[in-house]
């Protein structure tokens, strides 16, 4: 029998539907991959704006013994890129360097607060507060810091200068930590704007918050600070 040259319409619209179904499963499949590969860019460049550069703290100080007796005061901080762990690391010598009994370290390394005598806690201002691990701390730990003397210093940028508006700024980047915790002595001092140390992310945020670039700790009245403090809130019995 010839084979019939115009097939009947029911298997030409069979064929149709074939490969339509297969255009459409091509299409499924590039949109997947599409798709995927934007995941996959999101994700990678998420990655690389939140990365933040490695970190090298200041080797933790401990002088003067360690017993409860000695009226050890501990000395803690919380940093994002590391200005203010140096600034805990210069009082923290003081008190060594004039016989006090110290431990310095990062908050996030305090275990307990046992036997200390007294305390001194400092942190990186971040968007007009303390950083979140500083202010939990002082939360968490309010019994206790009431109970003998803290002090509190405060590491910034903004608001440095000697005019009134600048000084009430600054002064309020303490407000929610004071009115917990009324301090022994309270400092504030200009940090660093170091943009290498932050991510691409913090480095918009540190712009739109007008966040100046430059190492602008003024090392001595940091230690006048700490000699003013260790000889009056933490004087020895
Ligand atoms: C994302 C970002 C936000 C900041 N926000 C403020 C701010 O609101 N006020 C201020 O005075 N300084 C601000 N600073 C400056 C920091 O407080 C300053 O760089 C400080 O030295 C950081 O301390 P650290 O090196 O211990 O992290 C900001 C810095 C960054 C990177």
């Amino acid at each position: 029998m010839p084979e019939n040259p115009n097939p009947p319409a029911a298997h030409n619209s069979g064929q149709a539907a074939g490969l339509r179904s297969v255009a459409r499963r091509k299409f499924l499949i590039r949109s997947a991959g599409v798709l995927g590969a934007a995941v996959l860019t999101c994700a990678g460049l998420g990655f690389v704006a939140t990365r933040r550069p490695r970190l090298n703290l200041p080797e933790p100080i401990s002088c003067g013994g360690s017993t409860e007796m000695n009226g050890k005061i501990l000395i803690a901080y919380a940093t994002r890129c590391g200005s203010t762990a140096e600034v805990a690391d210069a009082i923290g010598k003081v008190f060594c360097e004039r016989g006090a009994a110290v431990d310095v370290l990062p908050l996030k390394e305090v275990r307990s607060l046992d036997g200390y005598a007294g305390f001194v806690l400092g942190s990186a201002i971040r968007f007009g507060a303390w950083l979140p691990e500083a202010a939990q701390f002082v939360e968490q730990n309010l019994a206790r810091l009431k109970q003998a003397p803290t002090a509190f210093f405060t590491v910034h940028l903004n608001n440095t200068a000697d005019d009134e508006a600048s000084k009430t700024a600054r002064l309020a980047y303490l407000e929610p930590i004071r009115k917990l915790v009324p301090p022994a002595a309270e400092a504030f001092f200009a940090g660093v704007g170091d943009f290498s140390k932050v991510n691409f992310l913090e480095r918009l945020m540190a712009k739109m918050v007008k966040s100046p670039e430059g190492d602008f700790r003024d090392w001595q009245k940091i230690r006048g600070w700490a000699e003013e403090i260790q000889q009056t809130a933490f004087a020895p019995a």
